[in-house]
This record gives structure tokens, C-alpha cells and sequence, in this order.
């Protein structure tokens, strides 16, 4: 049986959809009675629980052979700092994990981790890596650039961007390069490695880094979401110096929305910095590592955008 954390995300829910295709059993570690009502409709099992919470960890993995560690925060919220989560949440999992026989764990990194990341998200995703892989079970590691598809964080912040006020602010040059996946083939990912035997005792263990085959400017992903939505609007370019200097008096986005007269989605500083850095890898890694060709952004987004336009 799989012990799935994060199932309830973005990309979990597509994956418990394509575990519940294919029949399989999991048990999902969810944090409200109202997520255990979805995990169980779909046909799997829920447990309550939190990964920086040990205790309430306690005797969830029973009876799994296989741990999927999707749990992960783009902004701190209070006490669930990226250490308290990525770090000290993986630790507790792994630590479950060891106790109760676990033979592999998937644990979904990210692209760009790095423990000498100046970012804390790629700082602490790093240090997660470390503890998988020190935890004496096999183990699988995704580093995924930007996955995007139906439901995902990023592409809902733009949507917004793009829909409100009259033209579209973009933090900085906007030419940094991105690697967009579209979810379902981050999904057809997991489950190459899943029908190659992932869970068997001789699996071994491996660090796939992958995107998707186009390496895109923040501002051709924005022009090409502007095309999905049939919007047509002009891009204005905020100089970060600007951004930062605000920052103190209003937040980020306080500041470029006073600048701009308009509300708009918040993003931290953090996420601005990244903003202005290529998060990309070989267009091919797909096709190398799982023998397909991912799809564009551009065919993704006709994909997950028009029936909700
Ligand atoms: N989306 C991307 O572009 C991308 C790219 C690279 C890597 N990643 C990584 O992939 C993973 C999944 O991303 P996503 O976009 O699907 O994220 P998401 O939509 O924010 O989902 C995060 C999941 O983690 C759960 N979670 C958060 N804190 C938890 C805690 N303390 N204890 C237990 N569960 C907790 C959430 O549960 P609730 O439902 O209760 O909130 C949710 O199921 C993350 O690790 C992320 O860093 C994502």
C-alpha cells in the first residue's frame, strides 16, 4: 500500500486520480475531516495527521511499503516556516517510514535545490534530499521544474495578473528562463517509474531533474497564457529596484499595486528574486529518463485553460 502525503495538493490530486485508475491501494495523510471525505470517495484510505507534527504521525504507515512525499510550501505562514515543513516535516516521515518497514520513498524536490541556495525554499528542499536519502530506505527523488495544469498555484496568481486592470505588470526584465510540465506528464513521470517496479526490493534508488522540451522567458509564458485567455493587453516591465525599495512601506505586491493603482496577487520577496533567475535543465530529460516527449506549454494550456475561461 502507498502512504501518499501532499495527495490533496495540485499535484497529488492528479496523481491519486491515476493511482485510482490503475486500482491501487493508498493511504492519504490528510489535515482536515473534510479532505478525509475526498481521499475516501475516491476509494482510498485517510489519515489524519501533519508532517511536522510527530506524534500524529504515529502508526499512520502501518502496513505501507511505499511513501509518496509530496508535501511542500512556496511561502511561510506563521509557525510553518520552509525548515519546520520541508526539513523537520521529511524528518519526522522519515523517521515513520524506517519504523514501520517502509521499502522505497519518492520525495518530490524541486529544481534548483541546492543546499547552498541563498532561496530557502531550495535551501530546504535540499536538506530534505539529504535526510531521504540518509533514512537506509531506497528512495526516488523528482526535481521538477514549474509544473502547471489544472489547479496549480502559479498559473492561477497569472490568470490574475493578466485578467485585472488594464495592462500586465512583470517584476524585472521578465527574461529569466522557465521549463513549464504539464502535470499529466509529470504524472505519466511517477507512473513509468511505478509500472517499472518502483516498488519492488531491488528498485534502488535514483535523483530524476526534468522539465518540460521549451525553455520559456517568464514573458513568453505570460504572452502565451494571454493568448490561451484570449486577452490582449500591454506589458509593463517594474523595475525590481523599485519593488524592493516599497517593500518596507507596503509589502511586494502592496507595492507594485500602489505603483500600478491596482490589487494585486501577493507574491513574497523570495519568489520575486527567483523570478529573475533560469530555473531550467535539459529540454530532453523527459524523453531520456521516461522514453516520451512532454508537451509544449502552449498545448498544455489549450488543454487545462480554455473550459475555464
Ligand atoms: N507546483 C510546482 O510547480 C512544483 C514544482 C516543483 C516542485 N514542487 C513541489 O511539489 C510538491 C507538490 O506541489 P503542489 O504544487 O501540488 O503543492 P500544493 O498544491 O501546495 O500542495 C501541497 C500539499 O501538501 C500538503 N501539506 C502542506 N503542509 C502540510 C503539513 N504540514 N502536513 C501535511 N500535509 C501538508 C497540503 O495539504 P492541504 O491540502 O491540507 O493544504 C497539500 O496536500 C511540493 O513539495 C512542491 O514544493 C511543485
Amino acid at each position: 500500500m502507498f502512504f501518499i502525503a501532499g495527495g490533496t495538493g495540485f499535484i497529488g490530486k492528479h496523481l491519486m486520480n491515476a493511482l485510482g485508475a490503475k486500482g491501487c491501494n493508498a493511504r492519504c495523510l490528510v489535515r482536515s475531516e473534510d479532505k478525509a471525505l475526498i481521499c475516501r470517495s475516491l476509494g482510498f484510505e485517510a489519515a489524519i495527521g501533519d508532517i511536522t507534527d510527530r506524534e500524529s504521525l504515529k502508526g499512520k504507515l502501518d502496513g505501507c511499503d511505499t511513501v509518496i512525499h509530496l508535501v511542500g510550501i512556496i511561502e511561510e505562514k506563521g509557525s510553518m516556516t520552509f525548515e519546520k515543513v520541508h526539513v523537520e516535516g521529511t524528518r519526522n516521515l522519515a523517521d515513520e517510514a524506517r519504523k514501520a518497514g517502509v521499502r522505497h520513498i519518492f520525495y518530490q524536490s524541486a529544481l534548483g535545490a541546492s543546499a547552498a541556495s541563498w532561496a530557502k525554499y531550495y535551501k530546504t528542499k535540499a536538506e530534505a534530499e539529504e535526510i531521504v536519502k540518509a533514512s537506509g530506505i531506497a528512495y526516488t527523488i523528482f526535481r521538477p521544474s514549474l509544473v502547471v495544469g489544472e489547479g496549480d498555484g502559479f498559473t492561477e496568481k497569472l490568470k490574475e495578473l493578466v485578467r485585472v486592470g488594464p495592462f500586465i505588470p512583470v517584476p524585472g526584465s521578465g527574461k529569466a528562463k522557465l521549463q513549464p510540465i504539464y502535470v499529466e506528464d509529470w504524472v505519466k513521470c511517477f507512473m513509468t517509474l511505478f509500472l517499472n517496479g518502483l516498488r519492488n526490493t531491488d528498485y534502488g534508488s535514483r535523483i530524476y531533474e526534468f522539465g518540460g522540451p521549451e525553455h520559456l522567458t517568464y514573458n513568453e509564458i505570460v504572452l502565451q497564457l494571454m493568448e490561451a485567455l484570449s486577452i490582449s493587453k500591454p506589458v509593463i516591465h517594474i523595475p525590481i529596484k523599485f519593488i524592493k525599495m516599497s517593500l518596507p512601506f507596503y509589502g511586494i505586491s502592496k507595492g507594485i499595486g500602489n505603483f500600478l493603482g491596482k490589487k494585486i496577487p501577493s507574491v513574497t520577496a523570495e519568489q520575486l528574486s527567483l523570478l529573475q533567475l533560469d530555473n531550467i535543465c535539459d529540454k530532453e530529460s523527459v524523453e531520456k529518463s521516461f522514453g516520451f516527449v512532454p508537451m509544449k506549454y502552449g498545448e498544455a494550456l489549450k488543454l487545462f485553460i480554455k473550459e475555464r475561461r
